[in-house]
């Protein structure tokens, strides 16, 4: 079966120049046409047809694709809801943003003010909390050089949104994390893109790394919009996955001390629970979690039977499809999408620490490179 002859280009803005996903979707996100657009030409993220993770999964008939969420311009969703958070933060006079990471909204966070920056507001900073030791060195790097001010704080994730809650109640700074409206805002385009590339259809199911449960929470939101103005007929089962050590709504309590190799997930409190919680029940949908073992293959087969570069924490979602198609949880003929958040290359050591194909040394001669080779 050839996966790509399904992908038919449906509208003109997912083949014309892109001028980003406020611009694109303009008519259906909450902005009027006086704001000053803060955008680095986020969104239009590819769906990649995903063959070897259908036959991982076993299931007669099955489609996957991949939402490819690392080809935004920082290497991760959160570009979606940055550009709006950033944009309204800016029109509403406010210059300093703020928020609390486990390394990507940080990263994203930081991008945008530097945009803002550019675009004007030379005035604009971006201060980020993050839990010390615990974020990849791919995003800590670009939350400093894109100019942002590291706090490294010696807690965890859910422990830097509640200071910097409080910051943000006590000073003129915009809070940039997901519990501000206008990310969930921006990030719902995702779901628009997936109904557009699928030819004005949503998926049966989608499935989704959970954290602080705003992206779940923001993709149900477009579905439903989608279907409410009958661009689309069918919603998908919304199906999350959380981390077996940060998994505090499978558990249905806050987890203290949040443990995963997937750091971007390891959130013991998640601020959008509720709303995780209603986008599964209303969705026919579930949640689970999948151990580090479970995400760890997930992420090796995402690379090397399928070619597409992940961080771990963008692995969960498939190997919890892989987890709920064993336990027939996956009806066939089912056309699945599993949203991968984030860029491999943010998290290069976790690549190097569990992949089994090893480099190997040798001296620079072909007759050496041929015998090491065992050519
Ligand atoms: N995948 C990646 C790569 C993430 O960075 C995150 C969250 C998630 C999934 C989960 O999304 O929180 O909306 O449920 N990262 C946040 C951060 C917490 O600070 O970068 P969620």
């Amino acid at each position: 079966m050839n996966f790509w002859s399904k992908l038919i280009p449906s509208k003109e803005r997912t083949t014309k120049y892109w001028p980003g996903l406020i611009n694109a979707y303009r008519d259906l996100l909450d902005i009027d046409n006086k704001t000053h657009i803060i955008s680095l030409a986020e969104g239009n993220t590819p769906l990649i047809p995903a063959p070897a993770i259908a036959q991982a999964c076993g299931i007669i008939g099955l489609s996957v694709y991949i939402k490819f969420e690392g080809a935004n311009p920082s290497g991760s969703f959160k570009d979606r809801g940055m550009t709006m958070a950033v944009t309204k933060a800016i029109s509403k006079g406010l210059r300093t943003m703020v928020c609390a990471s486990t390394g990507n909204t940080s990263a994203s966070a930081a991008a945008y003010t530097a945009c803002a920056r550019a675009n004007g507001y030379s005035d604009a900073k971006c201060i980020v909390l993050v839990p010390d030791g615990y974020i990849a060195m791919g995003k800590l790097s670009q939350a400093i050089i894109y100019g942002s001010q590291v706090v490294q704080i010696a807690g965890n994730f859910d422990q830097a949104l509640n200071i910097v809650r409080e910051l943000a109640d006590k000073y003129p700074i915009a809070l940039v994390n997901s519990v501000n409206p206008d990310r969930i805002e921006g990030q719902k385009t995702a779901a628009f893109e997936i109904c557009d590339q699928l030819d004005g259809r949503a998926p049966d199911i989608l499935c989704i790394p959970v954290g602080n449960a705003g992206n779940i929470t923001a993709y149900w939101a477009g579905f439903k919009q989608y279907a409410a103005l009958g661009l689309v007929k069918n919603q998908p089962k919304m199906m999350g996955f959380q981390a077996a050590g940060a998994a505090p709504i499978v558990l249905g309590h806050p987890v203290e001390n949040p443990e995963t190799i997937a750091t971007a997930i390891r959130i013991g409190n998640p601020a959008s629970w509720k709303m995780a919680k209603e986008a599964v029940e209303q969705s026919f949908g579930l949640i689970d979690s999948v151990t580090d073992a479970e995400i760890i293959e997930a992420y090796k087969l995402i690379h090397s039977a399928q070619g597409i570069c992940c961080e771990p924490a963008s692995a969960a979602s498939v190997a919890g499809l892989i987890k709920a198609s064993k336990q027939g949880k996956i009806e066939r003929e089912s056309t699945v999408v599993c949203v991968l958040t984030g860029h491999g290359l943010k998290d290069s050591q976790t690549a190097l620490d569990v992949s089994e194909f090893k480099p190997i040394r040798t001296s620079a001669t072909e007759s050496a490179v041929a015998q090491a080779l065992n050519l």
